[in-house]
């Protein structure tokens, strides 16, 4: 994910621009910039690659770079436009005189390069430039009122910092959905994606909203709201070390990425759904809607958590748009002589993109003559390059082994597809319409979880001393169950199963005992009476019972004490809902277990060996 850091002052600034931008290293990125103000021109560097390339490019510029104290700084993690020093931030208009640093996805910038006409020549591929432009045609020798009204045309999000030769003592800075933060040192003013690259100068902050803009001068700080009416704000104290402050204040990496889902799930929908047609929209595919009606048969590739993501997105695929889908363990289908045609649409579902098997299973798929897509985190990571198509699924970097926000926001992509190609067949308006309306409602839903993680905790108190335990669900909550209980045996090393409710009485059940709980998912859809049913029969063999269930549901109270409430959503959204719940409960058993939560034994993020 992208980062920012500005200064101005009278420091040097170069070396602080440098330093806060390794200290953002750990957000992930594959390219670096920055750019200064002289008297009389911006000097910007530029690498791909690591800060420690920008640092020696910035060694090589030692003499122009001297004497500087005002700048912006930026670590980009592709978006729009592949891995180049081009499309590396900072960005210029105005020939140079106008440079901006930008985190965020302008969705409407094809719209905004029609606004600003052909006469503009774009030097890279991104919606980052276009911004860029945007507030330089507004620009009368105001930067603030420039920046605000060029705002007032965009749809997306922004974390922006904007600078300019003409008012080289002033940074412009606007937030939108990516954060920022203002450092108040000693008449001097820090700005960063968060306060991890000003701890060593100041730990007092100011936290910008969404919808505000900031206009600091050497000596001056105003902040304003996008009507330019000036706001009254609060500098707080950072309590935060380095090391929390890259984890936000979060004591892990995986408990960051669990909270980071309401916002980054937005990030994978925003733009990509139209509500009034009811349909979802995602360029990546590169399909015609002849090749698009052709397909008789989806394919699902994938390891470990995004298999279970898999399996919620055939039932989305089954379900919205009736088409016959198949998950295939990548290690397996690649050995299997799968059954694969030029009517086949196979996506290649991974976090990191460099999955080895993952990657030979859509090689051999590419092999038979199907449509090959990929469904990926990393950009520009081989399983994107290779496939001819697909959409990232925007969930930034995920720093903890065991995945969360991945799987999320995988699920919500398939979503997305299964939607588009349900429009596209028989699935009506007012159906793909409630659904967008609920899938929206999403974020506010997981964030009702977020906010009730205590009960969680207590809850995991209880549980963390069982060695062996089962999951159950049922329809789409049987891959959520899944997915809990890998999440659970990863970080927590409890031997853990997961079997679909009405499995128990086949086998599973003999094992049971009030040593042997089951957390049991039994929210209020179609299905409820008979999981409610399986939950019973658990009871009636001593086994100690935890309940994912619906808010309200006071039949659940009679089950058992131990429930974890989660808000009521669509049947086929509940996955994203319940989930939330499920990797809180993991995570607390494993702190309460005192294990290493972000690198668990034997695990590696990314498994690029087969
Ligand atoms: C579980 C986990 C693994 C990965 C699997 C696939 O928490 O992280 O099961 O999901 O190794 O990795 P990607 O998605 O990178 O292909």
């Amino acid at each position: 994910m992208c980062g920012i850091v500005g200064y101005i002052g009278s420091k040097n600034v170069v070396p602080i621009l440098v330093q806060g931008l390794r200290r953002l290293e750990y957000r992930g990125y594959d390219s670096a910039g920055i750019a200064v103000a002289k008297k009389d021109q911006i000097v910007r560097v530029r690498t791909v690659g690591k800060v420690d390339n920008l640092a020696n490019k910035v060694k090589l510029n030692s003499e122009e770079l001297k004497d500087t104290h005002v700048g912006i700084a930026h670590t980009r993690w592709a978006t729009h436009g592949s891995v180049t020093e081009a499309n590396t931030h900072p960005h210029q208009a105005l020939n140079g005189k106008l440079i901006l640093v930008h985190n965020g996805i302008v969705e409407n910038y094809r719209e905004l390069k029609e606004f600003l006409g052909p006469d503009i020549q774009y030097a890279s591929e991104t919606d980052s430039e276009v911004l860029a432009h945007l507030i330089g045609k507004f620009y009368t020798g105001n930067l603030k009122q420039a920046v605000m009204q060029a705002l007032q045309k965009v749809r997306g999000t922004y974390g922006i910092v904007v600078m300019h030769q003409d008012n080289a003592e002033e940074l412009v800075a606007a937030r939108m959905g990516s954060p920022l933060v203002v450092g108040f040192g000693d008449s001097e003013y820090y700005l960063a994606s968060d306060a991890t690259p000003m701890l060593s100068y100041t730990k007092k902050v100011m936290y910008l909203n969404d919808g505000e803009v900031v206009d600091i001068k050497k000596d001056s700080l105003e902040v304003f709201n996008l009507k330019d009416e000036q706001l009254e704000k609060n500098v707080e104290e950072v309590s935060w070390d380095d090391e929390q402050a890259e984890k936000q204040g979060f004591d892990h990496f995986m408990l960051k990425e669990i909270h980071d889902q309401p916002n980054v799930f937005q990030d994978a929908i925003r733009g990509r759904f139209n509500l009034n047609e009811g349909n979802a929209h995602l360029g990546g595919l590169n399909m015609t809607p002849t090749e698009m009606s052709s397909i008789n048969h989806v394919v699902l590739l994938a390891c470990g958590t995004a298999s279970y993501a898999a399996q919620v997105g055939k039932g989305m695929f089954e379900r919205l748009a009736g088409i016959p889908t198949s998950v295939e363990i990548a290690s397996e289908f690649r050995y299997k002589d799968p059954i694969v045609d030029s009517k086949t649409l196979v996506f290649a579902i991974s976090q990191s993109g460099e999955t080895a098997d993952t990657l030979a299973a859509l090689r051999e798929a590419k092999r038979k003559g199907a449509f090959v897509r990929g469904i990926v985190n990393v950009v520009g990571s081989t399983i994107a390059r290779e496939t001819d198509g697909g959409t990232y699924i925007h969930a930034g970097p995920e720093l903890s082994v065991a995945s969360t926000k991945a799987y999320t926001n995988m699920m919500a992509v398939l979503f997305l597809y299964a939607l588009q190609f349900g429009r596209s067949r028989n699935l009506p308006l007012s159906a793909g319409q409630s659904l967008l309306h609920e899938l929206r409602r999403i974020p506010e839903k997981m964030n009702y979880i977020l906010n009730n993680k205590d009960i969680i905790k207590t809850l995991a108190e209880k549980f963390k001393n069982y060695q062996n335990c089962y999951f159950l669900g049922r329809g789409l909550n049987y891959p959520v169950a899944l997915e809990g209980s890998l999440k659970l045996k990863e970080i927590t090393y409890i031997h853990s199963e997961a079997y679909p409710g009405g499995e128990m009485k086949h086998g599973p059940i003999a094992l049971l005992s009030p040593d042997f709980p089951v957390i049991a998912i039994m929210t209020q859809n179609q299905l409820y009476d008979k999981m409610r049913s399986n939950v019973e029969e658990i009871i009636a063999r001593g086994a100690p019972i935890f309940l994912v269930a619906t808010v309200g549901d006071d039949k659940a109270r009679q089950l058992s004490e131990d429930i974890i409430f989660v808000p009521k959503t669509k049947r086929l959204l509940e996955p994203f809902i319940n989930t939330v719940a499920l990797q809180l409960f993991s995570y607390y058993v494993a702190i309460g277990l005192d294990r290493d939560v972000d690198r668990p034994r034997n695990l590696a993020k990314s498994v690029t060996v087969e």
